[in-house]
């Protein structure tokens, strides 16, 4: 489609009408892209807003998990055209340096989880306090929305047939290999509006971020913003 306010909000219509599992919906730009934590999402022209819908069956893995499934599809979608040069940021971020290049919002409704994901492709936002990026600033100048749902959703389809099939623990591997080094130093503001500072460690079984704190002790995140530091 041309223009929408949200394909989020749209496909959340769409679930509620009983759309079935694997419809992708991608808009040209969106005038109230949404993102985590209330925040607003800047849609331009030129980037890809897309979203999917997923039909959660019983016994599978934690819905939320599908956020990592997401994030890892999206990584191997921007090795195809940037190779070794994108980092996964916990839970969802896909990070090229310091700059977020991508961002992945969950939204769920009874059974449906809505994966919606935002890619900077060539434009990018002047955020103060948030370095950011897109593939054509980093060079792949031959990408664009077209091409990059193309691969993001065979991967991303693939991906999920492993989650379902296997579940957690393989996207969780996958998951790690293109995360951040542990020890790499991040700062988590929490949703109660505490911050502290902390190195990456590791994911858990459940797909919470596991960090050490300075005095040698380890925790657990399972909500909140994290920042490189
Ligand atoms: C984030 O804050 O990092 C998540 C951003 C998610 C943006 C995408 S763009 C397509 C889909 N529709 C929306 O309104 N939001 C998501």
């Amino acid at each position: 489609m041309q223009e929408t306010a949200s394909t989020n909000a749209d496909m959340l219509v769409l679930a509620a009408e009983g759309t079935p599992e694997g419809l992708w919906l991608r808009a040209e730009a969106q005038t109230g892209g949404r993102g985590r934590l209330d925040r607003a999402w800047e849609s331009p022209p030129g980037n890809l807003y897309c979203s999917t819908i997923v039909r959660m069956r019983p016994g599978e893995p934690a819905p939320a998990t599908l956020a990592l499934v997401a994030a890892v599809a999206v990584w191997q979608a921007v090795e195809l055209v940037l190779p070794g040069r994108a980092r996964i940021k916990w839970p969802n971020d896909i990070m090229i340096g310091p700059a977020k290049l991508c961002g992945i919002l969950l939204e769920r409704a009874g059974d449906a989880i809505i994966v919606g994901i935002g890619l900077n492709i060539r434009a990018h936002p002047d955020l103060a306090e948030r370095p950011t990026t897109s593939l054509w600033a980093q060079g792949a100048v031959e990408a664009n929305a077209s091409n990059m749902l193309e691969k993001l959703s065979s991967l991303f389809n693939k991906l999920l047939e492993t989650w379902r099939t296997y579940g957690l623990d393989p996207i969780r591997a996958l998951w790690l290999s293109a995360a951040h080094e542990p020890g790499t130093p991040l700062r988590i503001n929490l949703p109660d509006g505490t911050a502290f500072d902390s190195q990456f460690y590791t994911l858990d079984n459940d797909g919470a971020l596991i960090v050490d704190l300075p005095d040698g002790t380890k925790r657990a995140i399972h909500a909140g913003d994290v920042f490189l530091l």
